[in-house]
């Protein structure tokens, strides 16, 4: 079962973080995630995956620009309606927009038709609400809230998908 993370980054923290989520979801059986640069996007590969995770900076309290119009025009031409779909942002300032962030991102999912997810609180501590937030430059304290949303998000990819 294949995971796709696409994601824009021009420093590398939001690069970073898709690493973690890869690590986390490689450790539910059978499942295998690779991550894409907006501008790398294997796109046979999203295709052929059953969930598709979002990551953006936060630009300006919300999602780049970059990202925004990617969504505008990627997911829908990539068979992503009806599979899971999530988001997860980085910052510079915990009060600098990362959830509106990701709930942007959530929106566009839906829009294409995506079932969008989190765990939330469902599956206690960590509580994920939305997605994830990482603040810049202390990534690695996020490391294992990735790592963990991506074993979630794993997980409930090969659910609806068995
Ligand atoms: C043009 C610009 C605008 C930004 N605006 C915000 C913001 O509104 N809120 C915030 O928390 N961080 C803001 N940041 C910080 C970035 O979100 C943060 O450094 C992010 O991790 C960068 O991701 P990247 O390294 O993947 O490019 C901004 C950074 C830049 C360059």
């Amino acid at each position: 079962m294949k995971i796709a993370i696409v994601y824009d980054s021009v420093t590398g923290n939001t690069a970073k973080m898709a690493e973690y989520i890869m690590e986390g979801a490689a450790r539910v059986e059978g499942a295998e995630a690779r991550a894409f640069p907006l501008d790398g996007v294997d796109e046979e590969y999203v295709k052929e995956s059953a969930a598709l995770i979002v990551g953006t900076p936060t630009y300006h309290g919300t999602l780049t620009a970059r990202v925004k119009a990617w969504l505008e025009g990627g997911p829908g031409k990539l068979n992503a309606a009806g599979k899971l779909g999530g988001a997860y942002a980085t910052a510079g300032y915990i009060h600098g927009g990362g959830d509106l962030a990701i709930q942007c991102v959530l929106t566009h999912l839906m829009v294409a038709g995506m079932m969008t997810y989190s765990g939330g609180s469902a599956k206690g501590a960590p509580v994920i609400h939305l997605g994830p937030v990482a603040i810049a430059p202390n990534l690695d304290e996020f490391a294992d809230l990735f790592r963990i949303y991506g074993e979630r998000m794993a997980a409930q990819a090969a659910r609806i998908s068995a």
